[in-house]
């Protein structure tokens, strides 16, 4: 592989080059330059988070899939690694797909499973794929040598992907997202007593939804006495709010034990209500958080970075999840996060009157804005913060609308990208919003993570104010702070 790595190396170097940096990311991961999707192979080995994620170096499109990979002492301050995994051997001849990574009981190892890919014609999806799961291993976390198939799948599925393995006791378990020879989406449990030789156990799930015909990247967790199944369903239909996006992402959640089946005590709900937020993947920190990374991109939009910056899609930020009594899911960014703040304006209570605004931030680029809202004591229909504002009136509005009782991000006056709007529910007298703002995007979080809206914001060239405002009524707000955010990379 050292060869095709090289070579993958040199054309990243080249596309950098290219690179502008209007709306490349201060505190999100992404590759230097060129194509990411999928968060792959999270892990803390060797004292350090290893975070990879399917790259395509040689443009900022999607193709061939390599590994590209960052690591970490903290999460929050990053360094960047080579290329992990190009493709090299006839099993993942066009492409290395998604997948996981574990630690051996020693940790002196990590194993990787990956989905090897083949275009069945060779060319395109036109005839099928070809997909078996594949393991490598590393004694670095840099260096992998490739042990090529591990599990095979019914040559008639055409889907068949995205390892995802754990362990419980001696025993290792593996999911990975199918779609049945009758269209359904499926989960598909393996498991082994060694790490390299896996058995079928059973299928785990099958999403009731008949339009949803493959889950692409499933994992599988306990939280507390529950375990929740994430994945990624295509072809489900818009459904009111949810469902909006090409690509959406998911749970459910039930019970689970070694050798049981899964029983399901919540239907599907999305994880994220924003635009762009897909193929999340935790793994367990050597303290016990469960901690999620998603892909914030786009497969059917093009991307606005895409067509001249030299760079498309990054990762979110790490959320610790938990789960609420109802089985809510909750994502909050990792408390490590706060460690990114470099400075601080306090804008304590303050109420804001009708068609007032108040602009908090004549030029930011990478900020955190706590915002607290007293619902009770707001009249206003909306209250919201044009982020991204430049001169010629371009923003991106994220906003509590209280007719409709939802968080919003409004992407219809932004300068460049998708438009339409993202908006989920929120309850309670109290609004308590953390909302970030990169250089291409915005995070949003309602209520400590019982709720969350990731979506891309491009802003027009110029100084990018932050504007609050209170549409037709009063806005009683009981805290308002910006941080400014210093950046996650090493040098
Ligand atoms: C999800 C996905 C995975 C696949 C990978 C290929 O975004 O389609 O199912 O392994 O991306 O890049």
């Amino acid at each position: 592989m050292k060869e095709q790595l090289a070579k993958a190396e040199a054309a990243v170097a080249a596309l950098r080059e290219t690179r502008n940096d209007r709306w490349y990311p201060t505190f999100h991961i992404a590759a230097p330059a060129g194509w990411i999707n999928d968060p792959n192979g999270l892990s803390f080995f060797k004292d350090r988070y290893q975070v990879y994620f399917q790259h395509h170096p040689y443009s900022t499109q999607w193709g061939p899939m390599h590994w590209g990979h960052v690591s970490s002492t903290d999460m929050v301050t990053w360094k960047r690694e080579p290329i992990a995994f190009a493709p090299s051997i006839e099993a993942d001849r066009d492409g290395v797909f998604s997948g996981s990574a574990v630690p051996s009981p020693d940790g002196e190892t990590l194993y990787v499973y990956y989905t090897g890919h083949r275009w069945a014609n060779g060319v395109n999806e036109d005839d099928g794929n070809d997909q078996v799961q594949c393991m490598a291993t590393s004694t670095d976390g840099i260096n992998f040598e490739k042990h090529g198939v591990v599990v095979e799948g019914p040559a008639e599925l055409p889907h068949f992907r995205d390892p995802k393995v754990w362990q419980i006791g001696d025993t290792w378990y593996m999911v990975f997202g199918a779609c049945s020879a009758d269209n359904r989406g499926q989960v598909w449990l393996y498991t082994s007593t060694d790490m390299e030789d896996w058995e079928f156990d059973s299928i785990l799930f099958e999403d009731p939804d008949p339009d949803a015909f493959m889950l692409e990247c499933p994992d599988f967790f306990p939280l507390g006495d529950k375990w929740v199944l994430t994945y990624c369903p295509m072809g489900p239909k818009p459904a009111g709010y949810a469902n909006r996006n090409g690509h959406n992402a998911g749970y459910v959640v039930g019970t689970w034990a070694p050798g049981e089946a899964f029983v399901q005590t919540k239907d599907y709900v999305l994880e994220d209500w924003g635009h762009n937020f897909y193929a999340p993947q935790t793994f367990e920190a050597p303290d016990g958080r469960r901690i999620q990374y998603g892909w914030m991109g786009s497969f059917e939009e093009p991307v606005a970075s895409q067509a001249s910056d030299g760079w498309s899609g990054q990762l979110t930020l790490p959320r610790e999840l938990t789960l609420e009594e109802d089985g809510n899911l909750v994502a909050r960014p990792i408390d490590e996060v706060k460690k990114l703040r470099n400075a601080t304006e306090e804008f304590g209570n303050l109420s804001l009157g009708y068609g007032e605004s108040l602009v908090l931030a004549e030029d930011s680029t990478a900020v955190e804005i706590e915002l607290d809202l007293d619902l009770a004591a707001t009249t206003a229909d909306r209250v919201g913060l044009q982020v991204h504002k430049t001169s010629d009136g371009h923003h991106s509005y994220v906003y509590y609308d209280a007719l409709a009782g939802r968080v919003g991000i409004d992407s219809r006056l932004s300068y460049a990208g998708a438009k339409g709007y993202r908006a989920a529910a929120v309850s309670g007298d109290k609004l308590r919003l953390r909302i970030f703002v990169d250089r291409g995007s915005i995070e949003v979080f309602a209520n400590d993570g019982a709720t969350a809206l990731t979506s891309f914001s491009f802003p027009a060239d110029g100084p990018r104010s932050i504007e609050l405002c209170s549409e037709n009524g009063i806005a009683a707000i009981s805290g308002l702070r910006v941080h400014t955010l210093r950046t996650i990379w090493e040098d």
